[in-house]
């Protein structure tokens, strides 16, 4: 049985597809266990710290409780001294010596990988701005629930490939064997709409990532012919084919930022049209609700006692 304990999880790049599968498998039973309400205890004693230098509502929120399903002690630490009054390394050996797993959202993926080489405890990336491992496990996770298989799946993502999601996205298709392709602007990638012919899944995120505030007119500009909308979804070919977003999304007034843009562009919807992400194609919540059950397989599988137990 794979063993995964002991691993940090900073990269899909460095798991082999069989342990992405055991991933998804132990997400899949401890999402089946809640629902009848079994937890564990598999993270009974431990204590465990999420670092965070950007903004989070589900990577937050997932970690946090999918930590107390399974007993352990969780800190928010979002106004560390961490890279201001205090080096990447003597962070890590502090929260090392108190922690028993870290979590860290933020820029450089150097941080991340300087946490694990540094902490000697299991340091999980809840996003930088070249990975987002997590959300694509909750990602494979919504497309196995839903179609019942991964291999040979055709998944089209359409906007900012060149950025964390695309990267990760691209990762965990080559390790599960899904066809991905980019509908992207030619610098970014391919800017033929036949591309997403015969998708199984399209794919976007917002334009601007965070600490990219400052480029969103360029990326409006640039990313506006690569809207996910009725018209994208129908090129595919596939009346079946699913929408999927990690979110948040700019996909109707209701937000600070897409009413600056409305006032500005004269519209809101951004990388995805409200008709597109309403629609019953859109699988967009189940993937939210799916990142608590994968961030807790991730926990569970490098930190847990005996995760295996509750496998077959
Ligand atoms: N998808 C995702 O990571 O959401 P948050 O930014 O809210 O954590
Ligand atoms: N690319 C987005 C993903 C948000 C979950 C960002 O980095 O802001």
């Amino acid at each position: 049985m794979t063993d995964l304990r002991g691993r940090s999880f900073l990269t899909l790049l460095d798991y082999t597809p069989e342990e992405i599968l055991y991933l998804l498998d132990l997400a899949d039973k401890l999402k089946a266990d809640k629902k009848q309400g079994i937890t564990h205890d598999l993270l009974k004693g431990k204590n465990i710290v999420l670092l965070f230098e950007k903004t989070s509502t589900r990577t937050r929120c997932a970690f946090e409780v999918a930590g107390y399903d399974e007993g352990a002690n969780v800190t928010f630490l979002s106004n560390s001294q961490m890279g201001k009054k205090e080096s990447i390394e003597d962070t890590a050996l502090v929260l090392g010596s108190s922690y028993d797993g870290i979590e860290f959202r933020g820029y450089a993926q150097d941080t991340v990988k300087m946490l694990a080489d540094k902490s000697g405890v299991p340091v999980w990336n809840g996003l930088t701005d070249d990975y987002h491992p997590t959300q694509v496990l909750a990602d494979t996770m919504t497309i196995r629930e839903h179609f019942g298989d991964i291999k040979g799946r055709k998944l089209v993502f359409a906007g900012d490939a060149r950025n964390n999601m695309g990267n990760s996205l691209m990762i965990v298709s080559a390790k599960l064997g899904m066809h991905f392709t980019a509908f992207a602007p030619k610098e970014l990638w391919s800017d033929d709409i036949s591309c997403v012919e015969g998708a199984d899944a399209v794919y976007t995120d917002i334009w601007v990532s965070m600490g990219e505030e400052d480029q969103m007119d360029e990326r409006i500009r640039l990313l506006k012919p690569y809207q996910v909308n009725k018209e994208l979804m129908d090129r595919t070919g596939n009346p079946d084919a699913i929408f999927l977003h990690c979110l948040p999304s700019f996909h109707d007034a209701n937000t600070e930022i897409s009413k600056a843009v409305q006032e500005k562009y004269g519209f809101a919807e951004m990388e995805v049209t409200d008709e597109v992400f309403r629609s019953p194609n859109s699988l967009v919540f189940d993937e939210a609700e799916n990142r608590l059950h994968s961030i807790k397989a991730v926990m569970c599988a490098t930190l847990g006692n005996e995760p295996n137990k509750i496998l077959d």
